[in-house]
C-alpha cells in the first residue's frame, strides 16, 4: 500500500510480547519499506545475544549499547523500526525518536504479557538474580511495576493499537494502516 507523506521511519514501541516485532514486520511488507529490529541490530554489532549481553555487562551496559544502536538507525536506516520494551529510557531519548519517525505504541495489558512471555528465556528480565525463572507471582508483581513506570512514555506515542490477543496481526496492521493514512494526511 502506497501512503504519501510518510515520515522516514516508523518506531513501534510498547512492552516486552506486545508483537512489536512481528506486528513491525507485517507492517513494513505492507507498506512495501524496509524493516528492522533494534534488538537484532544490537545482537549483530555486539555478536553476543541480549541475554549474554545482559550476563557478561549488566542492564546499565546493555542500555548504553542500545541507546547507541538506536542513534545509529536513526541516522542510518529508513523503514520500519520495533523498539526494544526497554528502549525509552527517559523523555530526552523518546524527543529524540518522536523528532525522527512517527511513534506507535502497541499496547498490550500485563496479563496477555505473562500469558505469552512468562516462560521466555531469552528475556532477561523474567529471570531472578541467579538467572532462574521468577516464580509467577513474583513475575505479575514485577512486570506490574515496570509496566506502570514505562506507561507514561509509552503513551506518549502518536498512534495506538491494543494487541490484546483479540484479533490477529493481519488485523491490526489493517487498523494501524488506517491510522496511520489518517494521521498523515490530516496532520
Ligand atoms: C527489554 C525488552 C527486550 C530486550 C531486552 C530488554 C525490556 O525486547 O530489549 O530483553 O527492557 O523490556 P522486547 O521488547 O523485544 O522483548
Amino acid at each position: 500500500m502506497m501512503i504519501s507523506n510518510l515520515p522516514e521511519r516508523i518506531f513501534l514501541c510498547g512492552f516486552m510480547g506486545a508483537g512489536k516485532s512481528v506486528i513491525g514486520q507485517k507492517l513494513a511488507d505492507r507498506l512495501e519499506l524496509p524493516f528492522l529490529d533494534l534488538d537484532d541490530k544490537i545482537e549483530e554489532k555486539s555478536e553476543k545475544s541480549i541475554p549474554e549481553i545482559f550476563e557478561t555487562m549488566g542492564e546499565a551496559k546493555f542500555r548504553i549499547v542500545e541507546r547507541k544502536a538506536l542513534l545509529e538507525v536513526i541516522r542510518e536506516f529508513e523503514g520500519v523500526v520495533a523498539l526494544g520494551g526497554g528502549t525509552i529510557q527517559n523523555q530526552h531519548l523518546l524527543d529524540h525518536i518522536k523528532l525522527n519517525g512517527l511513534l506507535i505504541f502497541i499496547e498490550t495489558p500485563v496479563s496477555v504479557i505473562l500469558d505469552r512471555i512468562s516462560e521466555d528465556k531469552n528475556r532477561p528480565l523474567l529471570l531472578d538474580e541467579q538467572g532462574n525463572p521468577k516464580n509467577y507471582e513474583q513475575l505479575r508483581k514485577d512486570l506490574t511495576t515496570l509496566y506502570e513506570e514505562r506507561l507514561p512514555l509509552y503513551e506518549q506515542a502518536v498512534l495506538t493499537v491494543v494487541n490484546d490477543g483479540s484479533k490477529s496481526p493481519e488485523q491490526l496492521v489493517e487498523t494501524l494502516l488506517k491510522k496511520i493514512k489518517n494521521h498523515v494526511e490530516y496532520y
